[in-house]
């Protein structure tokens, strides 16, 4: 059965990449969660998708010219003003204390292609480590270096390549640079690429996928797993091809 994973968890209903949003992921029943992580100015692991603070949390200025406590105080949940009470950006870790508590699958994807992060991938492979994660995690990065380096520091830890334009056999690059799947967007991956990635034994999890009819066509392939912003609405639209 296809597998949903909460992009920036359940981000088309909730603030992104916010508690609530992995915590309405969670009471949906999505299968797993997406987010993406930064480091903070004093070397924090954060889970934010934008390099810079204004979309998010209407402050100008970059993430990693803040410290985890500056970065607390102020509002994920800006866009949702009214509408939410403000939430906290939160740390990797305060989400792996939570993941201790569920089945969830997490898939943490490392921001780092604008900013390098020295140090992003011992923090993150530590933590998972720490928390004995390393059987739910998957690692994905549109940064392939940084996924490489990873595989040789957590070779047991799964890494996937994120990419959007079309790639030549991505089931074999993939396996070139040790990874064990790929995250292709949902406009590079047309029904071959996808048969012929998992008949090579390559776990395919297309993003982001918000219309049924491509969750129909996903979920009709058997693929591995599509990431949407809308878990309970693929919940609902893969009921009609579960067994
Ligand atoms: O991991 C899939 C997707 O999140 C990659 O793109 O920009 O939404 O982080 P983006
Ligand atoms: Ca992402």
């Amino acid at each position: 059965m296809t597998l949903i994973f909460a992009h920036r968890g359940s981000s088309g209903t909730h603030p992104e990449n916010t508690m609530l949003a992995f915590k309405e992921a969670a009471r949906v029943g999505a299968d797993g969660i997406e987010m993406d992580v930064q480091l903070s100015k004093d070397g924090e692991v954060v889970i934010i998708h934008d390099e810079k603070l204004d979309r998010i949390t209407g402050t100008p200025g970059f993430v990693s010219d803040r410290t985890l406590k500056e970065l607390q105080t102020l509002n994920a949940a800006q866009s949702f003003k009214g509408k939410v009470a403000k939430e906290r950006i939160p740390t990797l870790e305060e989400l792996l204390i939570w993941l201790c508590n569920n089945h969830l699958f997490c898939n943490i994807e490392l921001k780092n292609t604008f900013f390098m992060y020295p140090g992003l991938e011992e923090k993150v492979i530590q933590l998972i480590r720490a928390y004995g994660m390393e059987e739910r995690i998957v690692i994905s990065s549109f940064n392939h270096y940084s996924l490489v380096y990873c595989h040789q520091l957590a070779p047991e830890i799964e890494t996937a390549p994120l990419y959007r334009d079309g790639l030549f056999m991505p089931w074999v690059y993939a396996r070139a640079i040790g990874g064990s799947a790929i995250h292709p967007s949902i406009h590079s991956a047309p029904d071959r690429i996808i048969q012929s990635s998992m008949k090579a034994g390559i776990l395919v999890r297309p993003y982001t996928i918000n219309k049924k009819p491509d969750m129909e066509r996903l979920y009709g392939l058997g693929c591995s797993a599509i990431i949407t912003d809308f878990p309970e609405k693929a919940k609902k639209v893969r009921i009609n091809f579960e067994n």
